[in-house]
C-alpha cells in the first residue's frame, strides 16, 4: 500500500483527497491519500519523519509553504526560486521537495486554450504572495516577455521584482491603468474575491480588449472577479483547473503514473464545489 497525504491548517477544505483518490481509483493503485491537519509548531517533526511514517510524500498547503523549504533535506531549483513547495517525496529515505503550483497554473491556461501561447506575452498579476512567485518564475520559464506585478502593499511586489531583475515590474494596485491597457494575461493572485464584500477592483474598461483573465481563487467556480472580466467580454479561466493540473506532478512521484486531467475530474470537484456545476 502506498501511502501520501495533504498536510495544512485547517486542512477539512482541501479538495486532494477527492483528486487523488479518483485517480488512484482509475489506475487500479492500492494507494491511499489522506487529509493531515498539522499546525505549525508539528510542520518540522512531521516533515522529519515521512519516511518513519511510511509516507512516500505529501502535499503541503496553507499555511506551510514557505516553512517547508526548512524542513526538507532536498529543495529543487524552482522550491529555491520560489521560496515555497507544495510537493514532498521520499527516496532512499530522504526527502525531495519541489512546487507544482506554477506549473498547475500554466498546464490550466493550455488546457482551457490550446493555442494560447506564453511566448513573448506581457503579464499582470495583482498580488504578491507566494503564489505570485511560483506563477512569475514558471511563465518567464515559458517565454513571457514580462511581468507587472500589482500589489496592495508595493514593498512586497518589489521585494519579487527583485528576485527576477530585468523581467519582473512591481507596481501600486493604485496605478493600474497603463498596465491593463498592455497586459495579454491579466491574473489574480490576491486572496480577495472569495468573499463579495473583498472583491478586488479592477478598472476592466481599461483592459487590452483581447486579455486573457484567470484567478488563482476557486470559490465560487467562477469568481466575482471573473464574472467581471467575462461581462466585460473577456475571455476567462477559472482557477479550478489550476488545482487540477498542480496534482499531477506529485501523483506520479508518489504512485509512479502520470494521470491525465479531464472533464470527468473536473465535473466531480467542481460538483463538490457547487452542487448545481452542470458542466
Ligand atoms: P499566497 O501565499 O497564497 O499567495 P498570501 O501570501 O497570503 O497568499 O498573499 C495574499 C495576497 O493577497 C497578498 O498579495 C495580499 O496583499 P498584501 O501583500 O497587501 O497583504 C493580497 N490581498 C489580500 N486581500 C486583499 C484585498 N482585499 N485587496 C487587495 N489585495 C489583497
Amino acid at each position: 500500500m502506498i501511502r501520501a497525504c495533504v498536510i495544512g491548517f485547517p486542512i477539512k477544505h482541501s479538495r486532494s483527497p477527492m483528486i487523488h483518490g479518483h485517480w488512484l481509483k482509475q489506475f487500479g493503485i492500492a494507494g491511499e491519500y489522506a487529509r493531515v491537519e498539522v499546525r505549525p509548531e508539528e510542520l518540522r517533526e512531521f516533515l522529519g519523519t515521512l519516511p518513519e511514517r511510511g509516507l512516500a510524500g505529501c502535499n503541503i498547503t496553507l499555511p506551510h509553504k514557505e516553512p517547508a523549504c526548512n524542513y526538507v533535506q532536498h529543495l529543487d531549483d524552482r522550491g529555491r526560486r520560489t521560496g515555497s513547495i507544495n510537493t514532498v517525496y521520499v527516496r532512499d529515505g530522504q526527502t525531495f521537495a519541489t512546487s507544482t503550483d506554477g506549473e498547475g497554473f500554466v498546464e490550466n491556461i493550455l488546457w482551457r486554450l490550446p493555442s494560447f501561447s506564453f511566448s513573448g506575452k506581457t503579464a499582470l498579476i495583482l498580488g504578491a504572495g507566494g503564489t505570485s512567485r511560483a506563477l512569475i518564475d514558471e511563465m518567464l520559464r515559458r517565454g513571457a516577455d514580462h511581468v507587472l506585478l500589482a500589489n496592495r502593499t508595493p514593498e512586497k511586489a518589489e521585494k519579487i521584482a527583485k528576485v527576477f531583475p530585468g523581467q519582473v515590474t512591481a507596481l501600486s494596485l493604485a496605478h493600474l491603468d497603463d498596465a491593463l491597457s498592455c497586459a495579454d494575461l491579466l491574473v489574480n493572485a490576491t486572496s480577495a474575491g472569495i468573499a463579495d464584500a473583498a472583491k478586488i477592483v479592477v478598472p476592466f474598461a481599461r483592459l487590452k480588449q483581447d486579455a486573457v483573465v484567470t484567478d488563482v481563487n476557486y470559490v465560487p467556480l467562477v469568481t466575482p472577479f471573473l464574472q467581471e472580466a467575462a461581462a466585460h467580454g473577456h475571455v476567462v479561466v477559472p482557477g479550478l483547473g489550476m488545482l487540477l493540473h498542480q496534482a499531477v506532478p506529485g501523483f506520479e512521484l508518489w504512485f509512479g503514473k502520470r494521470p491525465v486531467v479531464n472533464d470527468a475530474l473536473y465535473t466531480l470537484i467542481a460538483r463538490d464545489i457547487d452542487p448545481g456545476y452542470a458542466g
